[in-house]
């Protein structure tokens, strides 16, 4: 079965192509970074109208870079929520009305869903059950995965996520729109222990998330700064690399009581966060004192793309789930919402 995958919930189009039997055939990525830059931030309806005017050519590029025909898909699957609504809306419209009029099936996907099983797009694919660490800018969560579509919440944030409180402390930093990724960068540079930030909410019995203290930790200590110190790039370069530490610490001291609270053996990361090469690091670490292992995506399929919806459009297809002809979107989406594909209502 070859399945045509469509992610548009923010501010990437990502297009790709997964057979059931080859696994992924190829994908393309148009990125609306350079677009939303001057901004700051991402512009909803700039995006909306973006995913609109390269949604058909990026479908008609990677067709021809594959050699395939439009009448070769036998099922089309789309992100449907969570994210940016009029993003998703174009997303869903092309990939259901393409779907119709090539007489195939076509199938909503929950991004997160996508995100988290992505590693299984790699030569060594985690088995079930695993510990699924799912770090983006939208959601930061923990949950124990039995199959597809089962999915038991152990733990999330209460307030910002992961990567939006990375993004945030990149702005107030001045370090710019897309911001995790920069302040990830100049942390490489900082030393460590020079400012402690707290590791929030460890102090504690449970797996929820709270990272919206950290922003303002670091603001307090940029406006301690001097500024005109010779050493400020220093200086910034050390509150980063503080920052990085309390998140990535975070991050691993809950996945640590996952595992031991499910006994589990297997741990994946997933989601943009999960391209940050210091929190790969300390998982594996951690792992190891625990026996397990640790999976996680290429760098590339840890942030938004078109493979890992296509991925779990295939798996879900294959298991016979059907939808109704609508043309719908969500701007919010429970994880828990979701159903093993045989048990999905008809
Ligand atoms: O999964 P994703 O592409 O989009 C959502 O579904 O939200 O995640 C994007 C998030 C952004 O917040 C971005 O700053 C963060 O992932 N991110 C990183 C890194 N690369 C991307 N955060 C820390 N370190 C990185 N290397
Ligand atoms: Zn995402």
């Amino acid at each position: 079965m070859i399945v045509l995958g469509i992610e548009t919930s923010c501010d990437e189009t990502g297009i790709a192509l997964y057979d059931s039997a080859r696994g992924l055939i190829g994908h393309v990525l148009h990125s609306q970074v350079e677009l939303h830059a001057e901004y700051g931030g991402v512009v909803p309806e700039l995006a909306s109208r973006d995913h609109i005017r390269y949604l058909s050519p990026l479908i008609q590029q990677l067709l021809a870079e594959t050699g395939l025909r439009l009448q070769q898909l036998d099922g089309i699957a789309y992100t449907a929520g969570p994210g940016l609504i009029g993003a998703l809306m174009s997303g869903a419209a092309l990939g259901r009305a393409l779907a119709w009029s090539l007489g195939i099936p076509a199938l909503e996907v929950h991004h997160m869903e996508g995100h988290l099983l992505a590693p299984m797009l790699e030569h060594r694919p985690p088995a079930f059950p695993f510990i699924a660490l799912l770090v983006s800018g939208g959601h930061t969560l923990l949950a124990e995965v039995t199959g597809v579509g089962e999915y038991r919440l152990m733990g999330q944030s209460l307030d910002d996520a992961a990567g939006e409180a990375f993004d945030k402390t990149a702005k107030i930093m001045g370090l710019g729109y897309p911001g995790g990724p920069a302040l990830a960068k100049l942390a490489e540079q900082g030393r460590r222990e020079v400012w402690r930030f707290p590791r929030p909410m460890t102090d504690r019995p449970g797996l929820d998330f709270s990272f919206s203290g950290l922003k303002t930790f670091a603001l307090t200590t940029l406006q301690n700064l001097d500024t005109s110190a010779s050493d400020y790039q220093q200086q910034l370069a050390d509150v980063a690399r503080a920052f990085e530490d309390a998140v990535v610490d975070t991050l691993v001291i809950k996945s640590e009581r996952a595992l031991r609270e499910a006994e589990a053996q297997r741990l994946v990361i997933a989601g943009g966060v999960g391209a940050n090469l210091h929190l790969r690091e300390q998982l594996a670490v951690m792992v190891q004192r625990h026996d397990a292992e640790l999976f996680y995506p290429r760098i590339e399929f840890c942030t938004d793309n078109g493979a890992m919806i296509a991925h779990v459009g295939c798996l879900r297809l294959l298991a016979g789930e059907t939808q109704p002809l609508q043309i719908a979107a969500r701007a919010r989406w429970s994880m828990e919402d979701l159903r093993a594909p045989e048990q999905v209502e008809k």
